[in-house]
């Protein structure tokens, strides 16, 4: 099979973390070559930029925010992403570039023109294959992170409120435009786009779902 580049999207808490970890293990079970990675912090340059990202105590201007976001992805493509499908690897890559458009095009700045413009130069033409969105409703996707931050006494930890990161802590009018903006991109580019609401699905049943798509895809590429 040939390189295929897949990317899971979605507002906070829709699962695409859970997702992306089920979805690389059932493609090994299949016998594929698979790097799962994510955004941002999916290199050791990331990891230290998604450390300034999500840190609720440093304050950052929107264009620093657009700017660091874009920096960390322009690092995993070269570091990461292109060398593994150069090597027709399977790439799981847990949000991309949809993710900034949502979040700091629609979500901060209310349109995308100069985010998705900084970010075609990031990618290096490096579009995903495939974009699975998560979709949930905004205060269910918020809940399921309160609940387990909850459990796991994650609010302890130095640097978060209420066990929210940065963006996280943002109003829920600011999450509803990224799921709306993530709407509107699933109109822009609907070729590559598959949406599954998770509002009210169990974690195997959108496991299941997210397969069906990844097969089809596999299958139309691959014969
Ligand atoms: N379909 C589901 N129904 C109920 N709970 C779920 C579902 N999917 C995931 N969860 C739970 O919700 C929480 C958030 O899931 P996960 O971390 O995968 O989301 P995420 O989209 O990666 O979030 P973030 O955007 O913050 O990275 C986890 O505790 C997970 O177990
Ligand atoms: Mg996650």
């Amino acid at each position: 099979m040939g390189p295929t580049f897949i990317t899971l999207e979605g507002p906070d808490g829709s699962g695409k973390s859970t997702q992306a970890a089920l979805l690389a293990e059932r493609l090994r079970q299949i016998g594929l070559p698979v790097v799962l990675t994510r955004e941002p912090g999916g290199t050791s340059v990331g990891q230290k930029l998604r450390e300034i990202l999500l840190n609720p105590d440093i304050k950052l201007s929107v264009m620093t925010e657009v700017l660091l976001m874009a920096a960390d992805r322009a690092q995993h493509v070269q570091e990461v992403i292109k060398p593994a499908l150069e090597n027709n690897m399977v790439v799981v890559c847990d949000r991309y570039i949809d993710s900034s458009l949502a979040y700091q095009g629609f979500g901060l700045l209310g349109e995308i023109s100069q985010v998705k413009a900084i970010n075609e130069t990031a990618i290096d033409g490096i579009w995903p294959d495939l974009t699975i969105l998560l979709d949930v409703e905004p205060e269910a996707g918020l809940r399921r992170h309160r609940q387990a931050e909850s459990e796991a006494g994650r609010s302890q930890c130095s640097g978060r409120t209420n066990g929210l990161d940065r963006i996280e802590q943002r109003d829920l009018q600011f999450h509803q435009r990224v799921r709306d903006g993530y709407h509107v991109l699933t109109r822009m580019y609907a070729q590559r786009f598959v949406v599954i609401d998770t509002t009210r699905l169990q974690i195997e049943t959108v496991a299941q779902k997210v397969w069906e798509a990844v097969a089809q895809r596999i299958k139309a590429a691959h014969g």
